[in-house]
């Protein structure tokens, strides 16, 4: 263990604090991470933590979403240029404007966006519960945003029960992974799976053989009997595959799937925010009320799914 990875799990014991990390982080991070795991696993282990102190290594929806579910806690986040380009595609405006085109028709929201974008919907999703949450609603067509390639998909997994109007936002990082990028990958790594993300582009989930959240794409790898492996989604999982089964063989589906914010945090920047309280995030107590909702709905339907 290096020196700051020792002061920063000494401080974390001081300060009663927790560090959750995103599997797109830089991989030394898991070194002083209690907590790694996808936006949904993150988000519940927020909203249960004891801790006094939250350290988010994520992106700055993500931090916002903890403060949320634990407003009493002082939430941080490592760097405050962590946006997602995702979330950022949508404003309240464009909100309105998109409902007011479709009257009367359920929002559901992919967790990847603003917290004042989460007052006017109905309920959100992460890409990991996405398709239960959808299917919970029962109503023939929603409005989905901002990942048009998730809510497509979804459509798709609910086999045509709802209608799936979505907004047209998407992760830039993903929608790079083209079909001939993944058709050289299998000449590279024949006999290989292609893992997916839902954020890619229709054609490259089309073509997977299995598409799902950051850490369903670890699971699936966990459980499969098959050892290699074309890995469709941000690096950070490939990184982490690569780690955590050295007898596989991961290729990255194609060259430098990084997402730019997510990679800005390091183990300084987070022993600097742990040590000056430096970084808090801060959530409007009005917005916070009515954010809340939608996350603690798909909280609750996602327990209900989790206990059958
Ligand atoms: P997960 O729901 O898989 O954590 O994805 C979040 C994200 O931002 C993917 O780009
Ligand atoms: Fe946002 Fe895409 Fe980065 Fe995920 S990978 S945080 S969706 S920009």
């Amino acid at each position: 263990m290096n020196e700051l990875t020792e002061k920063i799990n000494s401080l974390k014991k001081e300060k009663n604090a927790v560090i959750l990390a995103h599997c797109y982080q830089n991989i030394e991070i898991d070194e002083v991470a209690d907590f790694v795991g996808d936006s949904l696993y993150l988000s519940r282990q927020a909203a249960k933590t004891d801790a006094d102190i939250i350290i988010f290594a994520g992106v700055y929806f993500m931090a916002q979403v903890a403060k949320m579910l634990s407003p009493n806690k002082k939430v941080f986040l490592p760097r405050m240029e962590s946006g997602c380009l995702m979330a950022d595609m949508i404003n309240i405006n464009d909100l309105n404007e998109f409902k007011s085109q479709h009257p009367n028709v359920p929002v559901v929201c992919y967790i990847n966006s603003s917290a004042e974008v989460k007052t006017k919907c109905d309920i959100c999703v992460t890409s990991s519960n996405a398709v239960d949450v959808v299917k919970s609603l029962n109503v023939p067509e929603v409005l989905f945003l901002p990942d048009t390639y998730l809510g497509k998909w979804v459509e798709n997994q609910l086999g045509g029960t709802t209608k799936v109007i979505t907004y047209p936002g998407f992760c830039p990082t993903h929608m790079r992974i083209r079909p001939t990028d993944i058709e050289n990958a299998r000449k590279q790594l024949p006999n290989a799976k292609v893992l997916a993300h839902p954020e890619c582009k229709k054609e490259i989930t089309d073509m997977a053989d299995f598409v799902g959240s950051t850490k369903d794409i670890m699971n699936f790898v966990a459980h499969s009997g098959c050892d290699k492996f074309i890995i469709a989604t941000e690096k950070g999982v490939t990184d982490r595959l690569i780690r955590d089964y050295p007898n596989k063989i991961f290729i990255p589906a194609a060259e430098n799937l990084i997402c730019p914010n997510m990679k800005w945090n390091t183990l300084s920047d987070i022993y600097n925010v742990l040590l000056n309280e430096e970084n808090e995030i801060f959530v409007d107590r009005e917005i916070s009320e009515k954010a809340v909702n939608c996350i603690n709905k798909m909280l609750e339907v996602t327990e209900k799914c989790l206990t059958k």
